[in-house]
C-alpha cells in the first residue's frame, strides 16, 4: 500500500489541490482511496465534500490505546463526492498538542491493517513542520512537495529537505518536488533549473499551469475530472497522476472517460428528476382552490384627513434677503 504525505513549509502552495485532485484521480480509476486531512483548516474535507462529521483525526490522536485510535481512524472515513474515495475530516480545534505519540498513524495503519481496505493513502498537511507533520511522515513511504516556482520557495525547501535528514535521517526523504502555478515565462523557466539543479532526480516532469479553474472548482464545489475534464488543468493532473503514481496513462484516461460519463449522465438524471418533481409541484399548487382569507380584526372605519391649511403658522412679516457682505 502506499502512503503518501503532502507537505510544504510554506502555505498556499496547492498541497490540498493535490491531495484532492490525486485522490479523485486514482478513485476514478479505480482504486481505493483513504484521503486524511492533517490540517485544522480541514480544507480537505470541505474540498470533497464532505461536512465537518465526528470522529476526526483528532478523535484518532486522543484514543487511549492503538486499538481504539485504529477503530477511530476506520470509524471516522467518510464518503466523498468520488465513488472509492473516503476521507478521514479534520476540525479546526485539532493542534500539535492533540498528539502524544509522533508514530501513532503509523501504529494505526499497521494495526488496523489498512491495506485490507484501501490501495493509498494521501494524507493533507498544514504548513510547517511540528509534529502533526511528523506522524503524517513517520505511517507515509513517499513525501510529494508541491511548490510555487520563487526564491523563497526554493530556500524554504532546501531548509526542509535539511531538517527531515536531521529528524528521520534517510527513512524520510522528499519523493518529489512538483512545480505548480506554472506560466510559461523566462522568470518561471529559470526556477524549473535552479530547482532541477538543487534537487536531482526529484523534480517532476509535470509542471502544473496557473489556472483560475481551480479557484471555480472550489467556488462551485464541482471535481477536475468529472466537470471541468476538457480543461488544461485537468490534461495536466492526469499526466502528473501517471507520473506520480506509475500508472499507465492509456488506462487512466480510458477510465476517468467512462467514470465520468456514469458520473455526468446520473447527475442528469437526478437534475430531470428534479425539474420533473418542481413541475408537478407548481401545477399542483396552481389547481389547488386559493387560499381563504384570514379573519380581519375589527378596527374602525379610517377617517379621512384633510391638512388644516388655515391654523399653520404664518411667518411674521415678509422675508428679505441677506444683504452681500
Ligand atoms: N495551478 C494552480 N493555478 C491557480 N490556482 C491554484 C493552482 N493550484 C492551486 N490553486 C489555488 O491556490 C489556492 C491555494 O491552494 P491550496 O489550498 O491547495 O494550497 P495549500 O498549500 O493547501 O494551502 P495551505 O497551506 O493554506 O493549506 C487555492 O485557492 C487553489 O484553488
Ligand atoms: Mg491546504
Amino acid at each position: 500500500m502506499k502512503i503518501v504525505s503532502v507537505l510544504n513549509y510554506k502555505g498556499g502552495v496547492g498541497k490540498t489541490t493535490l491531495s484532492a485532485c490525486a485522490g479523485q484521480a486514482l478513485a476514478l480509476t479505480g482504486y481505493r482511496v483513504l484521503a486524511i486531512d492533517n490540517d485544522p483548516q480541514h480544507n480537505l474535507t470541505a474540498m470533497l465534500g464532505a461536512g465537518l462529521h465526528k470522529p476526526t483525526i483528532r478523535d484518532v490522536y486522543h484514543a487511549t490505546s492503538i486499538g481504539l485510535a485504529s477503530q477511530q481512524l476506520l470509524k471516522s472515513a467518510r464518503k466523498t463526492n468520488v465513488a472509492n474515495l473516503h476521507v478521514v475530516p479534520s476540525t479546526g480545534e485539532l493542534c500539535a498538542n492533540d498528539i502524544k505519540d509522533p508514530l501513532v498513524l503509523q501504529k494505526c495503519f499497521a494495526y488496523s491493517r489498512l491495506e485490507r481496505f484501501y490501495d493509498y493513502a494521501i494524507i493533507d498537511n498544514s504548513p510547517g513542520m511540528d509534529i502533526l507533520q511528523e506522524a503524517a511522515i513517520h505511517a507515509s513511504n513517499e513525501i510529494f512537495v508541491p511548490t510555487e516556482l520563487s526564491q523563497f520557495a526554493l530556500d524554504g525547501i532546501s531548509e526542509m529537505q535539511d531538517l527531515l535528514s536531521r529528524r528521520f535521517g534517510d527513512e524520510h526523504v522528499l519523493s518529489k518536488i512538483i512545480p505548480n502555478f506554472y506560466r510559461s515565462v523566462k522568470a518561471h523557466d529559470t526556477f524549473i533549473r535552479a530547482f532541477t539543479e538543487r534537487f536531482p532526480g526529484k523534480v517532476t516532469a509535470t509542471w502544473i499551469p496557473f489556472d483560475s479553474v481551480f479557484d471555480t472548482l472550489v467556488k462551485e464545489k464541482k471535481i477536475l475530472f468529472v466537470h471541468r475534464l476538457s480543461s488544461r488543468a485537468a490534461a495536466f493532473y492526469l499526466k502528473l497522476v501517471h507520473e506520480l503514481f506509475n500508472l499507465d496513462e492509456q488506462t487512466t484516461w480510458n477510465m476517468v472517460m467512462s467514470r465520468r460519463k456514469e458520473r455526468l449522465t446520473s447527475e442528469a438524471t437526478q437534475r430531470l428528476v428534479k425539474l420533473r418533481q418542481d413541475a408537478k409541484d407548481l401545477s399542483a399548487a396552481a389547481n389547488r382552490p386559493p387560499l381563504e382569507a384570514p379573519p380581519q380584526p375589527d378596527l374602525p372605519e379610517p377617517r379621512e384627513i384633510t391638512p388644516d391649511v388655515d391654523s399653520a403658522p404664518v411667518p411674521n412679516g415678509t422675508m428679505t434677503p441677506l444683504e452681500p457682505v
